[in-house]
């Protein structure tokens, strides 16, 4: 049973929750599920803002003929193209064959490439304007945000600012479909994880978008995911402001991967040595446990990073090697670092993760240090003192933080 959902006159949110989805892209874990949120303007043109992955077709529909009452839909506007958005387009199409698709100059090599579809378009540009009846629609192209032809659609009528993936989410609409019927307490890691994880690779054009964006006089934000935003406006984008200018807060990442525990054993100590020095943010992670996602969204919050990986047929251990090639590929900026390591029978960690430190011109708060096998009192002391001088430097850097 799906319904509709009214967001202001003519505008209804006709999203679906997807709770089976395991992974995200077939990569970030779902623990949360997620939500596809689609749009309906029923004006004197019908139009459909974005679409839904393919899975939950006929609640799709189902929705959508609840609203319309025999109507049909003559626009669908594609703000981004990626199949979680436009898996439903071809059934959609198929059932309202009149609708035109409306997209960029970019989104329409896109369309034929997945779907062959390359009938009944519509281009628009940089502030075009589509006129339904009482609403009008403009366009505004956020390339890069996080896909090349993605564009956001703002309804000057309701100030509604249709963002496609920006201002985001993982996690379902548990009922709630507003920022204030839901417990955001509680989607707050889905909220982070998927900046840092989607859109965090991206802070450039994110900074161009958010200009461009606050020149509009934009009252609700309908996202392609996550609740829909009318009492929070200004929050998420002073946060996304914060997170595309990479800025991070007091605390401390220690990322380890460790074969027989005595790596962890280095790890551990480094911890405790950091909260005897005063530091009170800390987050430790098992890279065979704990999915990337999970610590890059730390290492998004966190200033301070300690990377300590066993050595493993000669080079680094595979997790933490995944782990590395994300952080570079993400290009994660402004971060303090100190790195140590355990020969094993070969050595080849810290080669690795100095070729790492290089990669990523993150600043190396004290030389790294490798142990073999066991930690004796000196490597003990040695992680030790790796853990004092990103203390220090923390506590320079932000001296009226906990
Ligand atoms: Fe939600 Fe980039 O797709």
């Amino acid at each position: 049973m799906k319904q509709a959902v009214k967001i202001k006159e003519d505008v209804y949110w006709i999203g679906v929750n997807d709770r089976r989805t395991r992974l995200f892209e077939n990569y970030w874990p779902l623990p949360r599920g997620v939500a596809y949120n689609s749009y309906l303007i029923v004006d004197e043109k019908v139009v459909v803002v974005d679409t839904i992955e393919r899975n939950k077709m006929e609640d799709y529909i189902e929705s959508i003929e609840a609203v319309l009452n025999g109507r049909t839909v003559d626009h669908v506007i594609v703000n981004h193209m990626e199949p979680d958005h436009t898996g439903a387009l071809r059934s959609l199409l198929g059932r309202y064959p009149g609708a035109t698709v409306i997209g960029n100059v970019k989104t329409f090599p896109m369309l034929k490439n997945f779907y062959d579809i390359s009938d009944r378009l519509l281009e628009v540009k940089e502030g075009s304007t589509l006129d339904t009846g009482r609403h009008k629609l403009s366009f505004y192209m956020t390339p890069m945000l996080h896909w090349p032809e993605t564009m956001v659609t703002f309804d000057a009528t309701t100030g509604i600012l249709f963002s496609g993936d920006i201002f985001g989410a993982f996690g379902t609409l548990d009922g709630g479909i507003f920022d204030d019927e839901l417990d955001l307490d509680y989607l707050e890691e889905e909220i982070s994880r998927y900046y840092s994880n989607i859109v965090g690779k991206f802070g450039q054009p994110a900074r161009l978008a958010l200009d461009k964006l606050g020149k509009l006089p934009v009252r609700v934000i309908c996202s392609t995911h996550g609740p829909v935003r009318r009492s929070t406006v200004s929050e998420i984008i002073a946060r996304y402001d914060a997170w595309s200018k990479h800025e991070t807060a007091k605390g401390v990442v220690i990322a380890f991967s460790s074969m027989y525990g005595n790596t962890e054993r280095m790890a551990d100590g480094i911890a405790r040595c950091l909260a005897e020095n005063g530091i009170r943010k800390i987050r430790v992670h098992d890279t065979s446990k704990t999915h990337p996602s999970y610590m890059i969204n730390d290492i998004f919050r966190f200033r301070g990073v300690i990377l300590g990986s066993c050595a493993y047929n000669t080079g680094i251990f595979p997790t933490m090697e995944t782990l590395l090639g994300e952080l570079e590929q993400i290009g994660v900026k402004n971060h303090l670092l100190g790195y140590f390591g355990n020969k094993s029978w070969s050595g080849g960690a810290i080669r690795r993760l100095e070729q790492f430190a290089g990669n990523v011109k993150w600043e190396v708060v004290h030389p790294p240090h490798e142990a073999w096998g066991a930690p004796k009192a000196d490597d003990r002391e040695a992680c030790r003192e790796i853990a004092r001088a990103m203390a220090a430097k923390l506590h320079t850097l932000y001296p009226d933080e906990v």
